[in-house]
This record gives C-alpha cells, structure tokens and sequence, in this order.
C-alpha cells in the first residue's frame, strides 16, 4: 500500500512536502490589525519628525563684514562668502543705491550665478536661468526656487551679513 501512496505523489512533493495540518495561518483579521497598526506606528514616527524639525531652530549665523558702502558703485556687483567659506554669495546694487544679497548657488542644479545687471537679473549660464536682482525669485529658466536672501545691514561705513532668509 505504502507502495502505491508514493507512486501517486508527484516528485515534488516528495521533495517538497508540506504538512498544511501543521502550518501557522494568520487569519484576515490578524493580518488587517498587524497593518492598521505597522501604518499608524509609522504615521506617529512620521509625525514626531515633523514636529521636532518644525520646533528646532537653526542657529543664527554670526554677522560679518562684507565690504565697505563705497566699495560697489551703483549698478555692481561683489561676490563674498557667507556664512562659512564654502557658501558662495553675491551682494548686488543697483542704480538707485540700494543694496541686496543673496546666494550665488542656483535653486536648479547649484551653479554659480553672475550679475546681469542690464536686466536687473542674477543669471545662471547652466541652464539660462534668470533669478530677479531684487527679491531673488525666478525670472526665467528651470528654476523654480528663489535664491536664499542674506539679510544685511548697513552699520557706520560697512556692509554687514547678519542672516540668511530662506
Ligand atoms: S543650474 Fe542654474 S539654471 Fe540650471
């Protein structure tokens, strides 16, 4: 008999034999508990990122020298770095006097941008993106993004860097 059995099993099952009688199933139900709450678990961590990244605030960087008022005459341009060395920055006046700083690092893929000051324009010969000399948002190109604006601050005879507006 036990002859017969074994000529009736296909081989693989021979080979792979498994005892359903003795598996562990998980019922609909465990299996909908075991999502309802992997999916709240990470919605609350997902949550507490959120909040700690909200609440936490950023250092402000110290203030530093630029450059002097006269040493950029109306419709120039003078590059610096701020607030660290490796953070390429671009202060701009314009015809009328005033002045406004902003990132040199284009919102689009990062290249440097050079003053355009025909078109009152911070343009980045990437891509031919164009960002407004004013107020830093995108005139033109890929960007989408305005340049970070640093916050200056004229003091005595000095221009000073004193934060960064992102
Ligand atoms: S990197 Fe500036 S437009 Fe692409």
């Amino acid at each position: 008999m036990d002859d017969m059995t074994d000529r009736a099993e296909p081989r693989w099952r021979q080979d792979f034999p498994v005892r359903w009688d003795e598996d562990h199933y998980m019922t609909r139900r465990e299996l909908a508990r075991f999502l309802t709450l992997g999916s709240g678990l990470l919605a609350g961590v997902s949550g507490l990122i959120a909040v700690i990244g909200l609440t936490r605030k950023l250092p402000t960087p110290a203030p530093q020298r630029i450059a002097g008022v006269n040493d950029v005459a109306p419709g120039g341009s003078l590059l610096f770095r701020y607030p660290t060395p490796d953070d390429p920055c671009i202060l701009v006046r314009d015809a009328s006097g005033r002045f406004d700083a902003f990132s040199q690092v284009c919102t689009h893929l990062s290249c440097a941008v050079v003053h355009a000051p025909e078109g009152g324009a911070l343009a980045c010969p990437c891509h031919k993106g164009a960002f407004s000399a004013r107020d830093g948002e995108p005139m033109a190109g890929p960007p989408t993004r305005r340049l970070p604006r640093i916050a200056i601050e004229t003091r005595g005879d000095d221009l000073v860097a004193t934060g960064i507006e992102v």
